[in-house]
């Protein structure tokens, strides 16, 4: 894994980078979770500018500023509830990373972290999940230098543990990216 992927041990919203991407849900108004944390340390001012977007599609994104956040910028993404796999679970999440990914090169963000999208709440299977967004990243990344470092935070042990074997799976990957090695 090299320094353009990193996985890390920790709180999002504490992530010192351009931006972080928020498990949010269609209202885009705010919940629990990584949602309610972001909306706790950014403050109301982050609540005033997710009202004037009208909502986000499950799979879509959308970007807002990161008032007292110290990421600048806050991708919100709304990540599928899991039914059993049978319903485009896996081809939305990846859908997520994908249109997170697209908004931070438009924006010319050089780094995001990501929390593990649909894994809380909405009852995605982590190990699944995490492959996903691996994939996902790894292949954004081997066609975009625009951005420096994606950082997967995680908030819990397990999840952490996926994310590196997940990395680990798709090493021969990662050694053909550039600056991933
Ligand atoms: N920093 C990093 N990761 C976090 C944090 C945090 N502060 N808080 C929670 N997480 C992790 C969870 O442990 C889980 O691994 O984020 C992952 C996603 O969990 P949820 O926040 O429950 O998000 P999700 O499963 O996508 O469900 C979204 O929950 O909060 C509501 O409004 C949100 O309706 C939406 C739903």
């Amino acid at each position: 894994m090299g320094e353009r992927i990193a996985i890390v041990d920790g709180d999002i919203t504490a992530q010192r980078v351009d931006a972080i991407v928020n498990a949010a849900n269609n209202t885009l108004l705010g919940g629990s979770g990584v949602d309610g944390a972001i909306h706790r340390v950014a403050g109301p001012k982050l609540l005033e500018e997710c009202q004037s977007l009208g909502g986000c599609e499950t799979g879509d994104a959308k970007v807002t500023r990161g008032y007292n956040l110290p990421a600048r910028w806050v991708i919100h993404t709304v990540g599928p509830i899991w039914s059993g796999g049978g319903q485009e679970e896996a081809d939305l999440l990846a859908s997520c990373y994908r249109r997170c990914l697209a908004l931070a090169s438009q924006h010319l963000f050089r780094t995001i972290a990501f929390p593990a999208i649909s894994t809380g709440a909405y009852g995605f299977p982590v190990e699944l999940a995490t492959q996903i967004a691996v994939k996902e990243v790894v292949s954004h990344l081997k066609q975009d230098l625009s951005i420096e470092q994606v950082i997967f935070v995680c908030f819990n042990d397990r999840t952490y543990q996926d994310y590196l074997a997940a990395v680990g799976k798709l090493d021969e990957i990662t050694h053909k990216i550039p600056g991933v090695n």
